[in-house]
């Protein structure tokens, strides 16, 4: 399984490497996980320099689709792949709906980090409004096709689905939502000429529902805000069952 932590915009450089080197305590517990932990850009450095030589990987919560040039306030990711970044979360839905990112902006994020040779998170799902008046899949439709319409297929690539009305509101979707949403997201790639792909789902996941979750067919992990704050917290996700 795969445990990505989202930390959004909390834990300082020096909060980082105090979280990292605790859980690097219990890394023997974590051999058969893939955990990725997404730090703010600004302690990103402390974090690598703490998991360095590890197995637990870190990336960006976001970034540009260029390496560098006249582009005020944006965070290079090839800057970050040279520290040691594999991973970027790409178009989460906090950069959807506050940062107006388009599915069509985040299609170049998407294929530029599979360039550089770090794996994008691709981040979907949609609102309350849209799941009430039956537009989930067309909107999975519209955020894969565009958004993913400049990647290559062949190169590694994961989906996070996270409905928004989940997000940090305690409200975890159903273990049946889940189930058919992540069906749908594996009908729509293979539609679309793509191969199956890893797929996580977020949205207020917890120690007391990971379990559940983890049972669901074509549910390869967690992308985990709130929870993954604390590292006894992450590790009760992981250790679920
Ligand atoms: P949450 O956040 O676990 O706090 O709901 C998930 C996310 O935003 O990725």
């Amino acid at each position: 399984m795969i445990y990505a932590a989202n930390w959004k915009l909390n834990k300082s450089p020096d909060d980082a490497k105090r979280f990292a080197q605790e859980l690097l305590t219990h890394s023997s517990q974590l051999e058969n996980d893939q955990m990725i932990l997404f730090p703010q850009a600004l302690a990103a450095s402390s974090l690598a320099e703490s998991l360095r030589g590890s197995s637990i990987k870190w990336g960006l919560q976001n970034c540009y689709s260029k390496d560098s040039g006249a582009f005020t306030g944006e965070n290079s990711l090839s800057v970050a792949q040279g520290m040691g970044a594999s991973y970027v979360l790409v178009g989460h839905s906090e950069r959807r709906s506050l940062f107006a990112e388009a599915s069509g902006f985040l299609a170049e994020k998407n294929a530029y980090a599979q360039k550089l040779g770090v794996t994008p998170i691709y981040c979907i799902g949609e609102t309350l409004d849209q799941r009430k008046n039956g537009q989930t899949r067309s909107v999975l439709i519209e955020q894969i096709h565009r958004g993913m319409g400049l990647s290559s297929k062949s190169l590694p690539f994961v989906i996070a689905y996270e409905p928004v009305w989940a997000i940090g509101t305690g409200q975890v979707a159903t273990p049946e939502q889940v189930a058919e949403t992540h069906l749908w997201i594996q009908e729509i790639l293979k539609d679309f000429g793509w191969p199956e792909l890893p797929l996580l789902y977020g949205g207020s996941v917890k120690a007391d529902n990971a379990a559940v979750l983890k049972k669901i067919k074509n549910v390869d992990g967690f992308l985990i805000g709130g929870a993954s704050l604390e590292v006894s917290s992450l590790l009760a996700i992981r250790d679920a069952e």
